[in-house]
């Protein structure tokens, strides 16, 4: 549990009350009470209303606020309020306005208009933090601190001359000299050899591909920078109050910013989720963010924003089916949430969000379906505290590493169409098909409790991930690795010796050369069965090491060249993609792998009804969500949760509808 003060499932969502006359605020509250809601996230966007002017402070609304939701018996998420300064700073300090890569000032009037190495924006963050922090202290309602919002979402790099001084600043750190930066970036090639520290400029627009590691460095620098204004924040907030739970709200699987570092320094990880319903596989991408989360808090995380009906930034902004929100709120919580929260509790009437859903919709609540859902939710959850600090089960771990998602997606490569998130995706998917607990992973983290590790594209790999995932094989694990895996090292540099030079030896096999497979096309590959299927994207020409062939090449110059291998190596086995094949094959390998090692499923169930069990010392719960539109029926006994916990032997769960059993131990 993360905080002893809220010792339920956290239900409630961003409060704005800011943006309402204060007679409406009882309304609020009385309706919160009747939703179940137990905490709120509080002022996230109020600093133009804390401090009008600089350093003229107004805190009376807030305190009113507060101490009416604290008589209400609703805690608060406490904002640091610091996502999106007053207009008052950009008058002031122009500078301190974000910079895009072709030099164009982002200017107030949207939010988060500020450069993450600007001098006047931290030091005036600071001390409204600082205020906030000194004056909520004691404030019986304060259950946690929610550190500024969605870091880096519309701004995470700046081209500044601020940043760009900053950004000398940090390579300075990591690496002394001069010569230890030209030898890394590579400067030799096309005469870029630095001979002072000011030459050096973030990777502006250039006339063709910019230096490769300067970019992957600018990249590195940016998510730091960021990671510095959440650490300003959270130094203030230690000191002042030690005890209370620091967290900022996560955007799932967010290229620009290295979340494992992230997770590392907060107290609980939160996540802001916008599965979009017009697409049937959402719930699939929505599970996989779930796990990640998990899987960066090495525990349970709080689901910190959704919508309870739609959103207004897509194109077409499609409602959520009736019972989807529900459906997808239990979807978290079974994959380890321990709060669902909406972005937002009351809808504005103006802004540019005044069309995004809210719990409380504009419409009057007697005639909404998104408003009895949202009560409905709230007052079932309060049925699942048991279910607190119960955790997952996987055995299986995806690997993601955010530094080589940055260098794989750099330009100027063998193909610009392998894409981090297709690559991972193409497995977890088949993974959530078949019910198999996932975990993401860091290829340099402790990968023991796994007994299937994928390594989908690690193009990227330092000498320490490299000898990780060796031993994970010779201590007796699983690898599935897909091509283009083991090319360069953490500057981008050519590991040299043959493709892939630090897992040729595990692998079996050496790779002579890749080709793209042009857009449109696809090739074979046939199985020692003699099954055939299609591949396309990419083709590694291989030679064999010791690796066995599972699937070979059937047409071409390569015809009869391996495709698929699997190489017995220490007491476990690699096995290796290196092309891409439709998804049947995939599917298959994955069993044979998860077979291999005896993974399965916590049970059989009809295709679409997701089967997830969160377990803990005192018990164990089975989560059964039919994503179908149909209802489903499944053999499996257990106390049913949400119907007051009665016995049952076989479920039926309806469209969209879910079922928790509590198992017998
Ligand atoms: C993000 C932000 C919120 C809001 C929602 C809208 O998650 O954190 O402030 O803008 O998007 O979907």
């Amino acid at each position: 549990m993360f905080t002893g003060k809220v010792p339920h499932i956290i239900y409630g969502g961003d409060y704005n009350p800011e943006q309402w006359p204060e007679e409406t605020w009882a309304e609020d509250v009385r309706l919160m009470r009747e939703a179940g809601v137990n905490l709120v996230s509080l002022g996230i966007f109020s600093w133009a209303k804390l401090e009008p002017r600089p350093g003229e402070y107004d805190f009376g609304w807030l305190d009113r606020i507060l101490g009416l939701l604290h008589r209400e018996g609703v805690m608060v998420n406490l904002a640091t309020a610091t996502a999106s300064p007053p207009p008052w700073l950009a008058k002031l300090h122009p500078e301190s306005l974000p910079v895009t890569r072709d030099g164009t000032t982002l200017y107030p009037g949207s939010r988060q208009h500020y450069c993450p190495s600007s001098a006047a924006y931290k030091e005036c963050a600071a001390a409204l933090v600082r205020r906030i922090a000194e004056r909520y202290k004691d404030h019986p309602a304060l259950a946690m601190w929610h550190v500024n919002n969605e870091y880096g979402c519309h701004v995470p790099e700046c081209y500044c001359d601020t940043s760009a001084a900053a950004f000398r600043e940090w390579l300075r750190e990591r690496y002394g000299t001069l010569e230890a930066l030209n030898e890394a970036w590579g400067t030799a090639f096309w005469s870029q050899h630095y001979s002072e520290w000011d030459e050096i400029l973030p990777p502006h627009t250039t006339p063709t591909f910019a230096n490769p590691t300067q970019q992957l460095d600018f990249r590195r620098f940016s998510s730091d920078a960021l990671l510095d204004l959440f650490e300003m924040e959270k130094r203030i907030l230690r000191e002042v109050t030690p005890g209370v739970p620091v967290t900022t709200n996560f955007m799932g699987f967010f290229k620009p910013v290295d979340y494992w570092k992230w997770a590392a320094r907060e107290d609980l990880v939160s996540q802001d989720s916008y599965p979009d319903p017009a697409d049937p596989e959402s719930h699939i991408g929505a599970a996989m963010v779930c796990d990640l989360m998990r899987s960066l808090g090495e525990g349970p995380w709080v689901l910190m924003e959704q919508t309870a009906s739609r959103v207004n930034w897509r194109r077409r902004n499609v409602l959520k089916k009736p019972g989807q929100m529900r459906l997808w709120s239990y979807q978290a919580v079974a994959r380890g949430a321990e709060g669902v929260m909406f972005f937002q509790w009351r809808a504005s009437k103006a802004g540019a969000e005044k069309f995004h859903g809210a719990m409380v919709p504009h419409v009057k609540s007697e005639i909404s379906r998104s408003w009895r859902e949202v009560k409905q939710l709230g007052n079932e959850l309060k049925k699942l505290d048991a279910m607190q600090g119960a955790g997952g089960e996987a055995e299986v771990a995806i690997l993601l590493d955010w530094e080589n998602w940055w260098a794989l997606e750099l330009d100027s490569k063998p193909s610009a169409d392998v894409r981090m998130l297709e690559g991972i995706y193409s497995f977890y998917k088949l993974l959530f098909e078949a019910n198999i607990p996932v975990d993401f992973a860091h290829p340099e983290a402790n990968l023991s409790k796994y007994r299937v590790v994928i390594s989908p594209h690690l193009y990227l790999v330092t000498d320490s991930s490299a000898a990780n995932l060796n031993r994970f094989v010779r201590d007796g694990g699983k690898l599935v690795m897909s091509f283009f895996s083991g090319i360069v090292d953490e500057n981008e540099h050519i590991r040299l010796g043959g493709y892939p030079a630090p897992f040729r030896e595990m692998l079996g096999l050496v790779i002579e050369d890749f080709t793209a497979i042009p857009e449109g096309e696809t090739e074979r590959i046939e199985t020692q069965d003699g099954e055939s299927y299609a591949c396309d994207s990419w083709l590694d020409l291989i030679h064999l090491e010791g690796a066995e062939v599972l699937a070979s090449h059937t047409d071409g110059f390569y015809a009869g060249t391996p495709a698929v291998t699997r190489h017995a190596f220490g007491e476990g086995a690699a096995y290796y993609l290196g092309t891409r094949p439709e998804e049947e094959y995939v599917k298959s390998l994955l069993q044979r792998a998860c077979r291999e090692a005896g993974v399965e499923p916590p049970l059989e169930a009809p295709s679409g009804v997701e089967v997830v069990r969160r377990k803990s010392d005192t018990g164990s719960f089975l989560f059964l969500l039919n994503h179908n539109e149909e209802p489903a029926e499944v053999q499996v006994s257990g106390r049913d949760l949400l119907t007051d916990a009665r016995r049952v032997d076989g479920v039926r769960i309806e469209p969209f509808g879910i079922v928790i059993l509590e198992e017998q131990r």
